[in-house]
């Protein structure tokens, strides 16, 4: 079971775009797989094609207590679940700020929630903030995914929020790590994005070993920037739904095979040691 954070408080980078096909593609791998969307915007239920209207529980129920993830979430295609959200989650931030242990809210309806079910895996989309739903995000989760588009300011955002990952390491939850970069909306023939991707590794393997991201991957697909993937959503579709054939969904499997391969490579030195 994999609990990934797609976060990266700069907006429109890919963060949803992410989330929803990399979690559409891991369930057409067969995998159990639930997407948490943590986002007021409610653009990762738009894209998967639920509008909340109405008394529908969502996300928001969740963080007030009012209902469990599992009241929360349902069933929006074959293996993939979805907890919805709406504009209402944006009341949570100021609901929440005199409660205490705020930052562990999520974590506990996420522990209530796998006792009786399981996935594979659970994405979280979080907002464009550092605010208390993204903490409650990293405070959930084991692993950090951040999509970043290839920008010269994309360094500098980064390195906020290496901060604050390292920081709700240190306070909040030990287990979490940032176990890779996607590079969104890549264009391939710029020097630009060259120049970002080596900043990154140089980055990357000069840090420091204890660093929550000194394992991090710099995913080697790059997702192209592809008219395919920002028509989806408006059809409320995966881009493997949408168009299967589309560079998009070549990219996005691209990314499900590496997060894929992440999972075999973590068992490895278990069968090693099991076999030794
Ligand atoms: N590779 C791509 N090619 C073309 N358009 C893309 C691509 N990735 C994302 N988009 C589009 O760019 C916009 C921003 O992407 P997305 O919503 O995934 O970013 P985000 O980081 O979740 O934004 P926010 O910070 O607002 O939550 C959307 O309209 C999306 O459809
Ligand atoms: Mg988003």
């Amino acid at each position: 079971m994999r609990k990934i954070a797609v976060m990266n408080q700069k907006g429109g980078v890919g963060k949803t775009t992410t989330s929803v096909n990399l979690a559409a593609g891991l369930a057409l791998q067969g995998k159990r797989v639930c997407i948490l969307d943590l986002d007021p915007q409610a653009h990762a239920s738009l894209h998967l094609g639920i509008e909340v209207v109405g008394e529908t529980p969502t996300v928001y129920h969740a963080f007030a207590g009012e209902k469990t993830l599992a009241q929360v979430r349902r069933l929006v295609a074959p293996q993939l679940w979805l907890a919805p959200s709406n504009i209402d989650l944006a009341a949570a931030e100021m609901e929440l700020a005199d409660t205490p242990g705020r930052e562990l809210i999520l974590r506990g309806a996420i522990d209530e929630f796998l006792a009786t079910e399981s996935y594979d895996y659970l994405i979280m989309d979080c907002p464009p903030s550092l605010g208390v739903l993204t903490i409650n995000a990293l405070s959930a989760a084991e692993e950090v995914m951040i999509p970043l588009q290839p920008h010269f300011l994309a360094l500098h955002g980064l390195s906020k929020l290496l901060e604050t990952t390292a920081l709700v390491t240190r306070r909040l939850n030990r287990k979490l790590r940032v176990s890779g970069i996607v590079l969104c909306m890549h264009e391939s023939n710029t020097r630009l994005a060259a120049d970002v991707a080596a900043d990154l590794n140089e980055f990357l393997s000069a840090s420091d070993a204890e660093a929550p991201w000194s394992q991090a991957r710099i995913f080697s697909t790059k997702v192209r920037r592809n008219i395919k993937l920002a028509e989806a959503p408006s059809y409320g579709k995966s881009i493997f739904e949408y168009a299967p054939k589309s560079p998009g969904a070549a990219d996005y499997l691209g990314v499900v095979v590496e997060v894929l391969s992440m999972e075999q490579a973590a068992q490895q030195p278990l069968q090693l040691a099991q076999a030794g």
